[in-house]
């Protein structure tokens, strides 16, 4: 590809210009050729041809145009983590992903469980972020504490059933009717980790990491899915449950048809399955667990039909060290970022998986959930968040190069099909074949309901 560079001409904004020349481009639902032209970071024009000229061009022939992918399920980790992460390592990793917003989980250190405690994480990150980022915060049962994160711009506040971040008796129905009110009083969606704790077996001993997996029995999450939707019904709130990895859980959800509610899914649960533990260890160590093939099939199949509202993720880093210990000692969580879009152009190009679903999946619904309202398409005013794929490109899943700290995946040497060629966010390249070329700093805070 040939990137053409011109001087800045009389252009009176800041912001450079882009013209991404002759590619096919993802509009509603189908690619169309043609060029798009960023100004003043938001998308000006889409047309067959354009002849203008910008500050940068790209010619784009072999390379398809989707809007930049969000992801609302992240653990950038930074302040007393940054070990495991920092704001701009995640970024980065997201930058090569193809994401272009990310949304932050509150399990941080300090964790994000007050307006103030946002406010100071939104300010450590803005100067550090390459893409764009907004945050969850932790949930309470208390209105006007809610309201608070609500109004610091909290994109939800986040129900970690198997251990609350902010202290809750989560295991009695009075509170967390609490805290469903008090996201119902303040407008703010309840985002779920479904697994009840009280559901599995305690003491057995085990070994190794398969026992681990599947001591995590499924019907810990299906259970704990069932008793939060059966607790909103009367007060209606909005519910988003994270991370659902068995068909059992998506179709209690889904079966409910209500626009209230919305679900997500992670590659890993849809591409692998309990068998990859027994060889993978804690590199296939994560949370929810790795289920069995079966499920997995189920799920895959039902994510065809469109029946998860969004994928996400989850990336969630931490050291090899943390990692390789005896498995209940070992840290659940994998990094995800840098895989997600390759594995599934990969899926695209297997005729698994349509492009349509891949982008409703990744970039449509999840600005729709997350109320990104200048997100998730590509059309004239939107914000100039773009990814540009190509379709064709083989590689393969390597670690060792992840601009993530964490360099270690379960799907290490799998052969992709598919690739991530520039990442642009607010019409400014971030990432081009292999490269950060974006400046920390060039992300923006995100805020609910904002802009
Ligand atoms: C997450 C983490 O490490 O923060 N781990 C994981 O296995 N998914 C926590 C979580 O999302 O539940
Ligand atoms: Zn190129
Ligand atoms: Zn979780
Ligand atoms: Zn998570």
């Amino acid at each position: 590809m040939k990137h053409l560079k011109r001087s800045k001409s009389d252009n009176t904004s800041d912001l450079p210009s882009l013209l991404i020349r002759d590619a096919q481009i993802w509009t509603k639902n189908d690619t169309t050729r043609g060029s798009i032209l960023v100004e003043h970071g938001k998308i000006r024009r889409i047309a067959r041809s354009i002849t203008e000229r910008a500050d940068e061009e790209i010619l784009a022939r072999r390379l398809i145009v989707l809007p930049g992918l969000i992801d609302g399920h992240v653990h950038l980790r930074d302040m007393k983590l940054s070990y495991k992460e920092d704001f701009t390592t995640g970024t980065a990793a997201a930058a090569a992903g193809g994401f272009t917003s990310v949304i932050d989980m509150p399990n941080s250190l300090p964790p994000t469980d007050s307006a103030e405690r946002l406010r100071e994480r939104a300010e450590r990150a803005s100067g550090k972020i390459l893409v764009n980022v907004g945050f969850h915060s932790a949930a309470l049962n208390d209105y006007d504490e809610v309201r608070g994160m609500k109004t610091a711009g909290a994109f939800s506040m986040k129900l970690y059933l198997p251990s609350p971040i902010a202290p809750l008796d989560i295991d009695d129905d009075k509170v967390v009717v609490q805290v469903l009110n008090a996201a119902k009083q303040a407008s703010l969606l309840l985002t779920v980790h479904a697994e009840d704790m009280t559901k599995l077996p305690r003491t057995e001993k085990i070994t190794t990491f398969a026992e681990l997996v599947r001591l995590r029995r499924g019907n810990a999450e299906t259970s704990a899915v069932r008793r939060i939707l059966r607790l909103q019904r009367p007060i209606g709130c909005r519910v988003h449950f994270c991370h659902v990895s068995l068909p059992s859980s998506l179709s209690a959800i889904s079966d409910r048809a209500s626009s209230r509610l919305s679900s997500e899914i992670t590659p890993h649960h849809i591409l692998l399955d309990e068998n990859h533990v027994k060889t993978l260890r804690w590199k296939a160590w994560m949370v929810p667990p790795l289920r069995p093939g079966k499920d997995r099939q189920n799920l895959f199949r039902a994510m065809k039909m469109g029946i998860p509202t969004i994928m996400a993720t989850d990336h969630a880093p931490h050291t090899v060290k943390e990692k390789a210990q005896p498995p209940r000692e070992s840290s659940p969580g994998i990094p995800g970022l840098e895989t997600a879009l390759p594995l599934m152009l990969t899926m695209v190009n297997k005729g698994k998986l349509s492009l349509g679903r891949l982008v409703s999946l990744l970039a449509t619904n999840p600005a729709k959930i997350f109320d990104l309202r200048s997100k998730g398409r590509l059309e004239n005013g939107a914000d100039g968040d773009l990814v540009l794929v190509d379709l064709k490109k083989r590689g393969m899943v390597d670690p060792a190069r992840f601009f993530s700290k964490a360099h270690y995946s379960p799907f290490e040497g799998w052969k992709t099909q598919g690739v991530v060629h520039t990442t642009i966010v607010n019409g400014l390249v971030v990432y081009r074949e292999g490269e950060i070329v974006g400046k920390p700093g060039g992300g923006k805070i995100l805020k609910s309901g904002r802009r």
